[in-house]
């Protein structure tokens, strides 16, 4: 399939049917969130895997009573760090060092580029830094699951504080920014399922650098 092709054929689905997501899709996607980009590629962020029925129904009220979050089949919950620290950055190195054989000192240049955003940034400034980074990840799950045929909704429409409380987030230095509800469209009862796509056209969404002056 085309990307164009897939990215057509997705939505965001407002209704399920609750069939499973078999696992080689949901390693598919999966996959494309690990291999996403991030700024210094730190991936400052983690990924809850939510597929027990109890978990999603206890989601429901936070999630404003959106059905997805019960007909889905999985949801990903992307979670950004709440701080960014010193540690964070020395297992970081720890992996570059270990996996490209390279030695510490060759990587002086870009610790220190690393521990500015540790020192140099407010918590706040850094956990939303990192959810920034999670959206990358977020998104390309989003076009993963259209790949993988695998309806998907995205959603921002959910009480973050609720969410990090249910899921015990908090203590983990975790902070819910998105959710993906992974499953099947339900035809006969999703409303949106019909529906053709508005977008800005081309002309008004891309601007050349002549149009500013
Ligand atoms: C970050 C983000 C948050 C969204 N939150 C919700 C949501 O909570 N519930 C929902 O039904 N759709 C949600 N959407 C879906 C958008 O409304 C939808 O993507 C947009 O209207 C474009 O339509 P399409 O994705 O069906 O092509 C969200 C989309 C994005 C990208």
């Amino acid at each position: 399939m085309k990307l164009s092709e897939a990215l057509q054929w997705r939505y965001a689905t407002k209704r399920m049917n609750g069939e499973r997501v078999p696992a080689e899709k949901l390693e598919a996607i999966l996959e494309a969130i690990q291999l996403s980009p991030s700024s210094m590629g730190l991936q400052p962020y983690n990924v809850i895997l939510i597929d027990d029925e109890a978990t999603k129904a206890s989601l429901k009220a936070a999630a404003y009573n959106q059905p997805q979050i019960t007909e889905a089949s999985h949801l990903l919950v992307f979670a950004a760090w709440d701080d960014i620290t010193a540690e964070n950055v020395d297992f970081y190195l720890q992996e570059i060092i270990q996996t490209r054989n390279v030695s510490a000192e060759s990587l002086d240049g870009f610790k220190a580029a690393l521990m500015g955003i540790v020192t140099g940034r407010t918590k706040e400034q850094k956990y939303e830094w990192a959810a920034r980074q999670s959206y990358i990840a977020f998104s390309n799950a989003i076009t993963a699951a259209a790949f993988e045929k695998v309806d998907a909704t995205p959603m921002e429409g959910f009480v973050p504080a609720e969410v990090d409380r249910i899921l015990g987030l908090e203590k983990k230095g975790l902070r819910s920014v998105t959710i993906l509800a992974l499953g099947f469209r339900d035809e006969k009862n999703d409303y949106m399922v019909s529906q053709k796509k508005v977008r800005r056209s081309k002309e008004v969404l891309f601007v050349k650098k002549e149009q500013l002056n």
